[in-house]
């Protein structure tokens, strides 16, 4: 078969990891795919900014959505995050034919229906396992694994920076600023910590959960927040002596045929699975009506962790491409009308 071309939009901590292992890893890549994959372009914002990969100079371009809309590009990868001009250049995409893999938890959770619609009406993929919980597969297990299934809870740390300062202040005593310091010091932190220590990251990832989970659309501004800053080691500490540690969860819950989403911090036993998830690793725990009990854990953050992701999902959008078919869009998932929220 002739080679796939993907463009990558984005060189910062995923994307150049996601350039790093298409490079590493092209004749597996090809062999598991049916044809090589060309890494056809990287879209960058400074020409001249320091990279974690090295590239070929003519592989860079500063434009964009000019790469997305030159009509040879089979697949491409959107690692840049936030709204625009993310939203923009996957339309353009769609638009021009290729297949999408985005890591953007906040477009989705944000404008998600405007993307599948545009997935559906130009018939080709939209794939996103990165964008909830890292390299943790959880989002085609909901959509896929147990689809057969009924969804009933998904309680979750999707939040790697909050876990550990949590972790932190309840193994350290310290208190939440000095730990979140201590996380901006590790580089889990940004340097404005606002999206995670108050919960926006988290409910972007609820939104994303729910809308799979119970085949619905459930968007951020339908998710409850609240965030840590107001936990206290005191607060931390009296948790600790009822055996209970403090977690920020989001849980999902689909009771009496409403959806409910909300994050925020909440104490949990010491004995229940979630409790034992240190530091800024993340775990997704699913109750379902005929398989009971499911926990997804591991890393939920970092540059190599979820460009293993986005690299399941390339595989995965660029063998449909191969076969001339794609996965079931979005809209066949959102089966069911979004009722008013349950009380919770
Ligand atoms: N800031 C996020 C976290 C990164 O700490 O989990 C992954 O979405």
């Amino acid at each position: 078969n002739s080679p796939l071309k993907v463009a990558v939009l984005g060189c910062g901590s995923v994307g150049s990891q996601v350039v790093r292992l298409l490079q590493e890893q092209s004749d597996d890549l090809a062999a598991r795919i049916g044809a090589p994959i060309e890494l056809a372009g990287v879209a960058v914002r400074r020409l001249d900014a320091p990279r974690e990969v090295e590239l070929p100079d003519e592989l860079l371009t500063t434009d964009a959505i000019g790469l997305v809309t030159r009509g040879d590009i089979d697949l491409v990868v959107e690692v840049i995050g936030g709204i625009e001009p993310a939203r923009s250049l996957i339309l353009a995409a769609l638009e021009n034919g290729a297949s999408v893999v985005t890591a953007n938890k906040a477009l989705l959770a944000e404008d998600g229906p405007t993307l599948y619609e545009a997935a559906d009406k130009a018939g080709r993929d939209l794939y996103f396992e990165a964008a909830v919980a890292g390299a943790i597969p959880i989002l085609r297990p909901l959509r896929e694994s147990l689809a057969g299934d009924k969804v009933t809870r998904v309680l979750g740390i999707v939040n790697g920076t909050t876990n550990f300062i949590l972790d932190k202040m309840d193994t350290s005593g310290a208190g939440f600023a000095d730990a979140l310091s201590e996380a901006q010091d590790l580089g889990y932190a940004e340097a404005d910590p606002t999206a995670d220590v108050e919960g926006f990251d988290a409910a972007a990832k609820a939104a994303i959960l729910a809308s799979l989970a119970f085949h619905t659309r459930v968007t951020a501004a339908d998710v409850y927040r609240e965030g840590i800053s107001e936990v206290t080691a005191a607060d931390v500490a009296s948790a600790r002596d009822m055996g209970s540690v403090v977690k920020l969860l989001a849980i999902c819950e689909l009771r009496d045929g409403a959806v409910s989403a909300r994050v925020h911090p909440a104490m949990i036993p010491a004995s229940h699975p979630l409790a034992s998830v240190r530091g800024a690793y993340n775990a997704v725990f699913v109750e379902s009506e005929a398989a009971g009990q499911l926990m997804f854990y591991g890393p939920g953050a970092g540059g190599s962790p979820t460009a293993s992701a986005v690299l399941g999902d390339l595989v995965t959008v660029a063998r449909n491409k191969l076969a001339g078919t794609r996965g079931a869009g979005e809209s066949a998932y959102a089966a069911r009308e979004l009722l008013p929220m349950g009380e919770t």
